[in-house]
């Protein structure tokens, strides 16, 4: 198989980072892709960090807000590391608000960060996993996109509109050696989850089976296990690692 390569949206953040190292660990070439509001520093900072925890990670600039920027990216990792053979559509933030509350800008920033981003980003790699006869593409949705939650009706509605574009995509390349999966985490512990407010998050730490939050690296071994040479018969599928909070 050779060493694979891989891109991973959002790579310098919470998840982001526990699935760019577990890949890396296991033998990938891996590229974090970060937007860090355009400060290059900090993803310089972020890759030094994983330097001196033995991780030889490459960064790239990229808006998955913007296709065209998107685009940049995926050219930039693939003159250095080569074709991309492995995607993980991993970028995304929150701007809770009920909807009596929310603003156009919060369902906006949602929809185009956590949806359009999977588009705009797979677009650019799709036709070469194709043509090449391998692909593993891994969309990272969410609990909320099953179950709904409360304050969340944009990010429940991006992450669920994630499996739909899954279940088409799987549909189109099942032929041509690409596989597209969905991984579903429920509360993990990460600045996204630590941002919810103490007594709220408790709450739903109450209601999770396992009776704690899931960690960053379980994500990364999932995800790691979805696109592995043997997990070829698995397509369209959405895992769920969400602790028993939600089961169907
Ligand atoms: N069930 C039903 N109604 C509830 C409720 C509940 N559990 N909690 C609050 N309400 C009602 C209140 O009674 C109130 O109604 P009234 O106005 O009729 O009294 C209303 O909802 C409160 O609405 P507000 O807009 O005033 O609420 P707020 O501004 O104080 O807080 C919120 C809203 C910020 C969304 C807050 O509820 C919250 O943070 N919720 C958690 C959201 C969450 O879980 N986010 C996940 C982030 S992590 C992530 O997204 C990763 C992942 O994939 C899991």
């Amino acid at each position: 198989m050779g060493t694979r390569v891989a891109l991973v949206t959002g790579g310098t953040g919470g998840l982001g980072t526990a699935i760019c190292q577990r890949l890396a660990a296991s033998g990938y070439k891996v590229a974090a892709g970060y937007n860090s509001g355009g400060d290059h520093d900090k993803a310089k900072a972020w890759q030094a960090e994983q330097k001196a925890a033995g991780f030889d990670i490459q960064i790239a600039f990229g808006d998955v807000r913007d296709f065209d920027s998107c685009g940049r990216c995926v050219e930039e990792v693939q003159g250095q590391l080569g074709p991309i053979e492995v995607l993980i559509n991993n970028a995304g933030i929150t701007r809770d608000s009920t909807l009596r509350k929310m603003t156009k800008e919060q369902w906006d920033a949602v929809l185009v960060s956590n949806l359009d981003s999977v588009f705009n980003m797979t677009r650019h790699v799709i036709n070469g996993m194709v043509d090449r006869g391998f692909g593993r593409i891994v969309n990272v949705s969410s609990v909320n996109a099953q179950k709904g939650q409360l304050g969340q009706t944009n990010y429940a509605a991006a992450k669920s509109g994630i499996h739909g574009f899954t279940k088409a995509l799987a549909q189109e390349v099942a032929r041509k050696g690409v596989t597209v999966n969905t991984v579903s985490p429920g509360y993990i512990a990460t600045k996204m989850v630590m941002a919810v407010a103490q007594e709220i998050r408790d709450e739903i730490i109450r209601g999770i089976p396992v009776g704690r939050l899931g960690t960053p690296e379980e994500v990364a071994a999932a995800v790691a296990f979805l696109i592995s040479e043997e997990s070829g018969f698995i397509t369209g599928a959405n895992l769920s690692l969400n602790g028993g909070q939600h089961m169907f």
